[in-house]
């Protein structure tokens, strides 16, 4: 009994693999908005993570401290703060997004938590990793607290 069910679970396997691969297909295919509204926000969204990602792995020691980076991540991350509030003023939505109509109907609400992060991009401290790293932790706060209350 245990022989034939080790017998069958290669195949078996290899079915489950290629579901899961296929259903991986189709969930890229979502994470594709289509609307361009929604598409311009979440691209904002992804270049945010890039820079804070530059900044951590600096913080972290993953890579190199530079200040020169740092600073030009930081200021990145103040232009595309600024741009929070304007790229989800419009109630658009997708199929793709993650984000909560609460937005729309708590705007100040939204505001006071885009200029959470705002105020934590610019209170980042780019002289040395160990500064950057204290420093970030009101950014990620900040990323936290918007997503909880207005992400799915
Ligand atoms: C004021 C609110 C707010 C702040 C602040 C905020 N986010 Fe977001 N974020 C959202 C919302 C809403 C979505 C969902 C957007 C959608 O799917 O339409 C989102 C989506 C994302 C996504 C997914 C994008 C995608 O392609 O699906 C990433 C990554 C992200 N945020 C990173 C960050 C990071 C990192 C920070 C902090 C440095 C941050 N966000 C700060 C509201 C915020």
């Amino acid at each position: 009994m245990l022989r034939r069910l080790s017998a069958i679970s290669s195949p078996l396997r290899l079915t489950l693999t290629l579901g899961l691969a296929l259903a991986a297909g189709v969930a890229l295919a979502q994470d594709e908005a289509e609307n361009p509204v929604v598409r311009a926000r979440m691209e904002a969204m992804q270049k945010i993570k890039v820079q804070t990602g530059i900044l951590g792995d600096m913080a972290a020691g993953k890579t190199a401290f530079d200040a020169t980076r740092a600073e030009a991540a930081k200021q990145e991350l103040i232009a595309l703060g600024d741009q929070i509030e304007p790229l989800f003023a419009a109630a658009e939505d997708d199929p793709a997004s993650d984000a909560l109509p609460d937005i729309w109907t708590s705007p100040a609400e939204f505001r006071q938590k885009a200029n959470r992060m705002l105020k934590g991009a610019m209170g980042l401290e780019t002289g040395s990793a160990g500064r950057l790293g204290d420093s970030m932790n009101a950014l990620s706060a900040a990323c936290k607290d918007c997503h909880g209350r207005f992400k799915m």
